[in-house]
């Protein structure tokens, strides 16, 4: 797997892409540098490939105005960095974390997702997932409670976001769980 990300799209171009695409400051911009940063920790302590950390900094990429599209961020970012040469294995990581598929059926774009982006093997795209269920808003390393805290106090009940979480929250604890004891934690 190594050595078939371009060089724009590896670890380091990655986050310089980030800071071309969304505004100093932004929450998007400090999320995505911070699930970028859990990941090169994880990628050290478990001795995964740069692909895990390119996928991290650039999961989000779908929020920017750029990539913008369907309104399913996954999809949307997955698109735009095959439109930069991205390779299957990123754009599939990209396009699936998070339980991506109970949201894109939520708005009816479950199919486009799975022919365009076939589902990665578990490994890397459950680490991703770890990632960023791992790390607040604004970057900062949070417990999955917080997270789910939080997120809930951003969407209100209703909300499609809100919805889906809700959906996927008991599988994103388990798999939370499951990586914490694989990196020794967890850190309560
Ligand atoms: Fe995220």
């Amino acid at each position: 797997m190594h050595g078939t990300i371009p060089r724009e799209l590896d670890p380091a171009g990655a986050q310089a892409l980030l800071t071309e695409l969304f505004e100093p400051g932004a929450d998007r911009l400090a999320h995505s540098i911070g699930v970028g940063r859990r990941a090169e920790h994880v990628a050290r302590v478990l001795d995964c490939p740069d692909l895990l950390v390119s996928a991290a900094y650039l999961h989000d990429i779908g929020y920017a105005a750029a990539a913008r599209d369907t309104g399913l961020h996954q999809l949307d970012g997955a698109r735009y960095l095959r439109g930069l040469g991205a390779p299957p294995e990123l754009t599939g990581l990209v396009a699936h974390h998070t339980e991506a598929t109970v949201e894109a059926a939520e708005r009816g774009l479950d199919g486009a997702l799975r022919r365009e982006f076939p589902e990665p093997a578990t490994g890397l795209l459950d680490l991703l997932t770890y990632c960023d269920m791992t790390t607040s808003a604004r970057g900062e390393t949070v417990t999955v409670d917080e997270r789910f805290e939080r997120i809930y106090d951003r969407y209100p009940p209703g909300h499609l976001v809100s919805r889906s979480m809700r959906d996927a929250e008991p599988r994103l604890r388990t798999l939370v769980s499951g990586i914490e004891r694989r990196l020794g934690l967890p850190f309560r």
